[in-house]
């Protein structure tokens, strides 16, 4: 689905152009597709032709709204931290509606977790499964548990979003595995309930699951003959989407084909968490141009989003398309740097570029910015993190303020003795 295109030369999103919005908000700010997140939603469910469940990894955008969006389309929400299960159960999420993944869950979290009666915890580590269990024990309850795998398969994507190698700090080793659910099997406020496995994220070739997945196959079996009860498998997310149009992705039919290929005879219910899949491409960065500088090696734009705002190209390299909102200055042979106004060589969208004609004042959007985007923003540079807005048709709501610098202040004290 194309939500974010231009018509006579004016960037809309759905049917919004874009520039309206910009009449009474200040730049930057973030803005989403809602058509696009529900069509994600919709197509990769009916990809399948087995029941399956989606529990949408909201670390991916963690925004109220979007959440709600997915819980109304019928999805699960998968959590990394306590902070992210007080959200989804803000946002209306019920505890069965939520899985907790994540490595280093504090007594604190797992509690708030049991209290709320989700509907499972992902184990990373033994002492993290006795702690459940003393906990359960303490408040007279029995948890449901999947043993999260490191199946040591490389997923062949950036070093930093690789979660299933052997030397990764996630999951419990395969050989470890089956010990583990033998002593959980012991343990009287434990509920066994399934398996889960996460190898990592944007991964864009379907070999990697194909590789960890049979591995979790052959462990489900492994374990119902000794006796365990397996009745879910979690198979995480990280199917990647395409930054850019020279990419190829399996598709959502080709994904689903190879998970009911593995486990469509299992007599099992499958789970899946995408993140990035969902919202990746429904959102958009928009930010004005404050200065355009020429150096004898460069061209920089100099825009009013900074890394603070959105890190991807700096932390992980990524690529991201970048437009004028408004495409009438006609086409360059120049190429640019695009850059943000923080003190930070690294504080960059894009180098070597070629875009279009812009000048100062232009706005122009980044691409591709749903995921990972908004949620690892910051203040840095004392930059307070920017307004979120979600789109509709033709209309929009703006979805999170815009932090003010007096709030970032407020949060501060100046010590007594100073
Ligand atoms: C356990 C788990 N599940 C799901 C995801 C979502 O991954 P993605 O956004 O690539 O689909 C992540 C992110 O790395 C994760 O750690």
């Amino acid at each position: 689905m194309t939500s974010i295109e231009y018509k006579n030369n004016q960037l809309h999103i759905e049917k919004l152009n874009i520039q309206e919005i910009t009449n009474s908000n200040q730049t930057p700010f973030y803005c989403y597709s809602a058509s696009y997140i529900e069509n994600q939603y919709d197509e990769l469910h009916s990809a399948f032709d087995m029941d399956i469940k989606i529990f949408y990894a909201m670390k991916a955008n963690s925004n109220l709204s979007i959440i709600k969006l997915l819980l109304n389309k019928g999805s699960g929400i998968d959590v990394v931290s306590g902070g992210e299960i007080q959200r989804s159960i803000s946002a209306g999420a019920k505890g069965k509606d939520i899985i907790y993944s994540g490595i280093g869950k504090t007594d604190e979290e797992l509690k708030y977790a049991i209290e709320s009666k989700i509907h499972c915890i992902n184990i990373e580590s033994q002492s993290e499964l006795i702690r459940i269990n003393d906990l359960s024990k303490s408040l007279g309850v029995k948890q449901n548990i999947a043993i999260r795998i490191n199946p040591d398969v490389d997923a062949k994507t950036h070093i930093k979003i690789t979660t299933g190698k052997a030397e990764n700090k996630f999951g419990i080793e395969f050989d470890y595995a089956k010990s583990m659910y033998n002593i959980a099997s012991d343990l009287k406020n434990i509920n066994i309930s399934g398996i889960s496995v996460h190898i990592g994220s944007q991964i864009t070739s379907l070999k990697p699951f194909k590789k960890a997945y049979t591995i979790i196959y052959d462990m489900i079996e492994d374990l119902r003959n000794n006796g365990h009860k397996i009745d879910h498998v979690d198979l995480g997310g990280g199917l990647g989407v395409s930054y850019s149009a020279e990419e190829n992705i399996p598709t959502f039919k080709e994904y689903a084909n190879l998970i009911q290929s593995i486990f469509g005879n299992s007599n099992i219910k499958v789970y899946i968490e995408p993140g990035r899949l969902m919202v990746a491409n429904s959102g958009l960065l928009i930010t004005k141009v404050i200065d355009i500088k020429t150096t004898t090696q460069k061209t920089f734009i100099i825009v009013d989003a900074g890394m603070n705002d959105f890190i991807r190209p700096t932390l992980y390299g990524s690529y991201h398309e970048i437009l004028p909102v408004k495409n009438n200055l006609g086409t360059s042979n120049k190429i640019y740097d695009i850059v943000g106004p923080i003190c930070e060589t690294g504080d960059y969208f894009a180098k070597n570029r070629k875009m279009n004609s812009v000048k100062i004042g232009s706005l122009i959007a980044i691409k591709s910015v749903g995921a990972y985007g908004s949620v690892q923003s910051s203040n840095y540079n004392s930059r307070p993190q920017i307004a979120e807005i979600l789109v509709k048709d033709d209309k929009y709501e703006i979805i999170r303020d815009r932090v003010e610098v007096k709030d970032l202040i407020k949060q501060e004290k100046i010590a007594t003795w100073l």
